[in-house]
């Protein structure tokens, strides 16, 4: 059975329904702080509590037959992790450091990490392949470099194997439509656009226009969330056959500008986008692309949407019918 912690979020849920339909065996913990209790299947129990509760965490595998802990839970706001670091360093590192501890003192020994591109911090050289050095330029990012040091040393020590999946920008929904992203407040670009073409939003802010990029915006990677379930499935699998602990950067190798998504976007919710050009926000890199051929040739992972327009289109139907 794999403990999936964080299985209530955007990425976690989606995960947690891909696993069910590979024939797997889910138990989700979630504190709901930003998850969705109907964004876990019916059938599949959810645990309403927090990582960081050590008792909690000893119930949990002293009662479940746990084999592998696929590990979401954390917060994920660049911006808040600059005025509230504390906050970050406690929920992303500290308290993953106590489900680690629950995981030795049981003896399960798989783990397969939820890491991020912020990882690596301005880019040195783009596409960004696994030896791009790292160094965070926010707490969010050293949280999760913080785990990623802490995996290497307790693989060293304590033989626990790990695989870490550094995700460009997760985008999209379920494309039989049964969940879908829902942050709040939310942040992410496709998201806003989609809600501001229903009239909940008045209009997209464009941060950075003058960039040394085509048409002057940022330019991401966006990955399907089924394409990220697909990496996380097939990481536990590699674990559980006993392949090598490794860290692996997933996107889609294509860069789309802001005004691209936008326009994509536009396509199709069929309605024209409000956009108001603002400054540049601190931070933002010019271009963030993985390269992602290490994930291809080692896990055979193959996404399915390299194309923006079929991402789009599965997050505008979560957005015209969602429940949650
Ligand atoms: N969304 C992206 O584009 C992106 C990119 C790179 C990495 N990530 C990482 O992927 C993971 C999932 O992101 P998401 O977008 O699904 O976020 P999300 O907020 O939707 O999901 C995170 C879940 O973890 C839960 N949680 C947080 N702290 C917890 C705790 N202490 N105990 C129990 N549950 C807790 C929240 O309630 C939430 O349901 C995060 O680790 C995030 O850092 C996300």
């Amino acid at each position: 059975m794999i403990l999936v912690t964080g299985g209530a979020g955007y990425i976690g849920s989606h995960y947690v329904q891909y696993a069910l339909e590979q024939g797997e065996q889910v138990v989700v913990l979630d504190n709901l702080v930003f998850g969705h209790r109907e964004a876990v299947p019916e059938g599949v129990e959810l645990i309403t509590g927090d990582m960081g509760d050590t008792d909690l965490m000893n119930k949990i595998f002293t009662e479940h037959n746990i084999d592998a802990v696929v590990h979401f839970a954390a917060y994920a706001y660049v911006g808040e992790s600059v005025t509230d670091p504390c906050k970050y360093y406690n929920n992303n590192t500290v308290a993953t450091l106590n489900v680690l501890d629950a995981m030795r003192r049981h003896k399960v020994n798989r783990f397969v990490f939820s890491s991020t591109c912020a990882t690596f911090g301005n880019p040195v050289r783009v596409p960004m392949d696994e030896e791009h050095p790292q160094s965070p330029i926010n707490p969010y990012g050293q949280s999760k470099y913080f785990v990623e040091q802490i995996l290497r040393a307790y693989h060293h020590a304590y033989g626990f194997q790990f695989v870490s999946l550094r995700y460009f920008n997760a985008a999209g929904a379920d494309p039989k439509g049964r969940i879908g992203e829902s942050h709040d407040p939310e942040t992410h670009l496709i998201p806003l656009i989609m809600q501001t073409a229903q009239g909940k939003r008045q209009h997209i802010g464009i941060f950075g226009t003058d960039y040394d990029t085509p048409d002057g915006t940022c330019i991401r990677d966006y990955i399907h969330i089924l394409d990220l379930a697909q990496a996380h499935d097939l990481a536990l699998k590699r674990l559980r056959s006993g392949g090598e602990s490794a860290f692996y950067n997933l996107g889609t190798e294509q860069g789309y500008s802001v005004r691209e998504v936008v326009s994509v976007c536009e396509k199709v919710c069929g309605r024209k986008i409000a956009v108001q050009e603002l400054p540049r926000r601190a931070g933002d890199p010019p271009r963030l692309v993985a390269s992602a051929s290490r994930a291809k040739k080692e896990l055979g992972w193959q996404p399915r949407f390299e194309n923006l327009e079929e991402i789009a289109q599965t997050a505008w139907n979560w957005e015209t019918s969602r429940r949650y």
